[in-house]
């Protein structure tokens, strides 16, 4: 496993070069490495290999056509260009490069490259003579001044029997290039402390009160700050997800054991991210046996929590806070509110319901600070942790 590629999203395009022989071990590699790999074709591509060896390596279906209306019907592009976390085209060829330079949209892969948000990387692979020809030398600059990434052929002997620069880098060289492009250094020395998860406040020894947070952007934000460089300890309530690896994690029940556990250590860290749904109230006294429902009605007497992030906020020696606000109204004026209430640096707002926020894989959110509110629209909680990350970086 390669930290930084763990549950990454990767859509690899394969163009028509005989180099496409080693794209299935690219994917091969990827998976390895714990990323997730979704693989398009172009038509030229299925001369060199065929796609039965691509889905069998990907375990997926391959994406080979804009206009199938099947393949629409299962994951629609627009949707495969939002899925991505990153499109690494391998190999590239010359004709490839010039269309997409040119903006084109007539194929798949293409049409995807555009549609993306996600970075987009090439490993090209030609004759020597095509790639150092001037037309696509000033392809190569023009995509790179466009923030296209380059892995950029090898020098050697090529399967034409010339000799020089074209020859795709090998597949090892090209899953370590994509891993480093998750890694940005830009918490590098920080030392950041994240609450995910939900509590389980105890009403009975069976029974207990929760909410319908999953953790998934709290985990998110935690492997986001990793990337980004960050030492990263994260405090987590009750949650069905994989251990991060290189994450320290410190596992809770109760919102008095997360706030007890979070007192501990905090003034240790640089930057607290609140990303925990604390319950609000506990019992008052949890019953030491099972609750029997003989009554037709019960009532249990609850008393309030206390809130961390309060707490954290009065502390003399106090991190940079960064806190969460899920509402279902009101959701801007409330989140201002809140930051300011609880002494907040930064405050990210979102609406929760309608297959977004809580327990879903897509989240919308508002950052907003003293002076200012910035929306990041919808994406995965994926790549919102590593909007947001970037911009506490910044901040
Ligand atoms: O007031 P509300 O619960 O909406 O505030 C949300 C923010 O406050 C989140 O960042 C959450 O982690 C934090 N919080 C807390 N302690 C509580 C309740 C919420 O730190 N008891």
């Amino acid at each position: 496993m390669t930290p930084s590629l763990i549950h990454k999203h990767i859509l690899l395009g394969v163009t028509g070069s005989i180099a496409a022989y080693k794209s299935a071990d690219i994917v091969r590699r990827l998976r390895e490495a714990g990323a997730i790999v979704r693989v398009i074709m172009t038509e030229n591509a299925k001369r060199f290999i065929t796609p039965l060896t691509m889905q069998a390596v990907s375990g997926h279906p391959i994406h080979e056509d804009l206009f199938d209306v099947r393949a629409e019907a299962a994951m629609g592009h627009i949707e495969l260009a939002r899925w991505a976390d990153v499109i690494v085209v391998a190999p590239a060829t010359a004709d490839f490069m010039a269309r997409l330079a040119n903006g084109n949209a007539n194929d798949l892969l293409t049409t995807l490259c555009l549609a993306t948000r996600a970075p987009i990387a090439l490993a090209p692979a030609m004759n020597q003579a095509m790639w150092q020809h001037v037309l696509t030398q000033d392809t190569l600059q023009v995509l790179k001044q466009k923030g296209i990434y380059f892995f950029e052929p090898d020098e050697g002997s090529q399967a034409c029997g010339d000799v020089g620069p074209g020859r795709m880098m090998e597949p090892v060289e090209i899953v370590k290039k994509v891993s480093q492009l998750f890694v940005t250094g830009m918490l590098a020395g920080k030392k950041i402390l994240i609450t995910a998860g939900p509590t389980h406040e105890a009403i009975d020894p069976v029974r207990y009160m929760t909410n319908a947070s999953s953790g998934k952007m709290g985990y998110a934000l935690a492997q986001a700050a990793f990337e980004a460089g960050a030492e990263v300890s994260l405090i987590s309530g009750p949650v069905h997800l994989a251990v991060l690896p290189h994450v320290t994690c410190f596992s809770v029940v109760s919102a008095q054991e997360m706030y007890a556990a979070v007192m501990k250590i905090v003034t240790h860290y640089d930057i607290f991210l609140a990303v925990a749904a604390v319950a609000d109230y506990r019992c008052q006294h949890v019953l030491k046996q099972k609750l029997h429902k003989e009554e037709e009605q019960t009532q249990l007497q609850l008393e309030r929590n206390p809130d961390i992030i309060t707490a954290v906020g009065k502390l003399t020696k106090r991190p940079l806070i960064v806190g969460f606000a899920a509402e279902t109204e009101d959701v801007i004026p409330r989140a201002k509110q809140k930051r300011k209430q609880k002494n907040m640096d930064l405050i990210v707002a979102n609406c929760v319901g309608e297959g977004m926020g809580m327990n879903s894989d897509d989240n919308e959110v508002t950052v907003i600070g003293a002076n200012f509110e910035k929306m990041l629209p919808r994406m995965s909680k994926q790549q919102l942790a590593r909007a947001l990350i970037e911009m506490i970086a910044k901040f």
